[in-house]
């Protein structure tokens, strides 16, 4: 199998592009090699690589920025995608995207299961339904995974700020009505090779599936079991978000109900706590 992957440098990119050989060759690509918003160099290098698999872990993740760049976050997340899910049709390769779980507007009381309405608060959330839409309506074979809070050993992410900021002795104050499930970047790409396997083993199924940690806390939540798994001494206080003013709204609850993807694709991720455990284990060691 040969297989395009796009954001080879970020979070998931990273442990996907670890992880890929076992599955079949692998073309990387970060921005350098392939930058997300120039679509001619997209169609370039899907014709020139011809992969039977496309797997899209490239996007504009700033939650906060995006809200003064519009644009940008767009063409990343919406633009991008469209032209992938395209060439994947022309050339009937498969297409993995990512999405995530601020498509939601976080006013229902349970998890969210793929069905649930989708009505996103910020920029980022437009930008990753309307990638989501362009994905569908291309009419390619395709898996669109959906996750939530995504945390690793390396890149730009929650667990680190804290292990940081708590390392220098400085008291934390956390958000406290917000409900999510932190998910790892390594979980990720595994049950992501997990998924492909499962589709190309049932003749390439796809679709929409929401694939995240078993579980769910707040940000305090889960700063309190980094400070307490760490063992440093730190206070963790919880505030609310009105106590911390964001240029992006985020949903009060975000918990995606991951039945979907267990059922039809045979895909376990494992409970954020484990996730979670694993990565502080791995800090310093990569
Ligand atoms: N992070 C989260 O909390 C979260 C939550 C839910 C869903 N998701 C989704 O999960 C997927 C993976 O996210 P992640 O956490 O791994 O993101 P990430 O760590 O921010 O990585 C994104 C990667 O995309 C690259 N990228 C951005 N703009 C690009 C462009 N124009 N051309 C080429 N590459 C570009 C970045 O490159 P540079 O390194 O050069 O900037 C970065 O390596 C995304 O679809 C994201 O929307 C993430």
């Amino acid at each position: 199998l040969r297989i395009l992957l796009t954001g080879r440098n970020g979070q998931v990119g990273w442990e996907l592009a670890r992880a890929l050989p076992e599955l079949g060759e692998a073309i990387a690509t970060d921005r350098a090699s392939l930058d997300l918003a120039d679509y001619d160099a997209i169609r370039r290098t899907v014709r020139e690589t011809k992969p039977q698999i496309i797997i899209n872990s490239g996007a504009y993740t700033a939650v906060d920025k995006a809200e003064s760049e519009p644009g940008a976050a767009a063409s990343v997340n919406a633009g991008a995608p469209a032209v992938l899910a395209e060439e994947a049709k022309r050339l009937g390769a498969f297409l993995v995207h990512y999405s995530t779980d601020y498509v939601f507007d976080g006013e229902k009381a349970g998890p969210y299961g793929e069905e649930d309405p989708t009505n996103p608060l910020n920029v980022y959330g437009r930008t990753k339904r309307d990638g989501e839409l362009s994905v569908m309506e291309a009419g390619c074979r395709h898996l669109i995974l959906r996750t939530s809070w995504v945390y690793g050993p390396r890149g730009r992410n929650f667990l680190l700020a804290i292990v940081r900021k708590a390392r220098s002795g400085e008291a934390l104050r956390v958000v406290d009505d917000q409900l999510g499930a932190p998910t790892s970047s390594r979980a990720i790409a595994l049950g992501t090779i997990s998924a492909i396997s499962s589709a190309i083993r049932n003749d390439y199924i796809g679709g929409l599936y929401h694939m995240s940690a078993v579980g769910s806390t707040t940000w305090y939540g889960f700063a309190r079991s980094i400070v307490r798994a760490t063992g440093l001494h730190v206070e963790v206080e919880p505030i609310s978000s009105n106590d911390y003013p964001a240029p992006a709204r985020r949903p009060r609850n975000s918990v995606l109900d991951n039945s979907k993807i267990t059922r039809e694709l045979d895909v376990h991720i494992p409970s954020w706590e484990e996730g979670m455990t694993e990565v502080l284990a791995q800090l310093g060691k990569d």
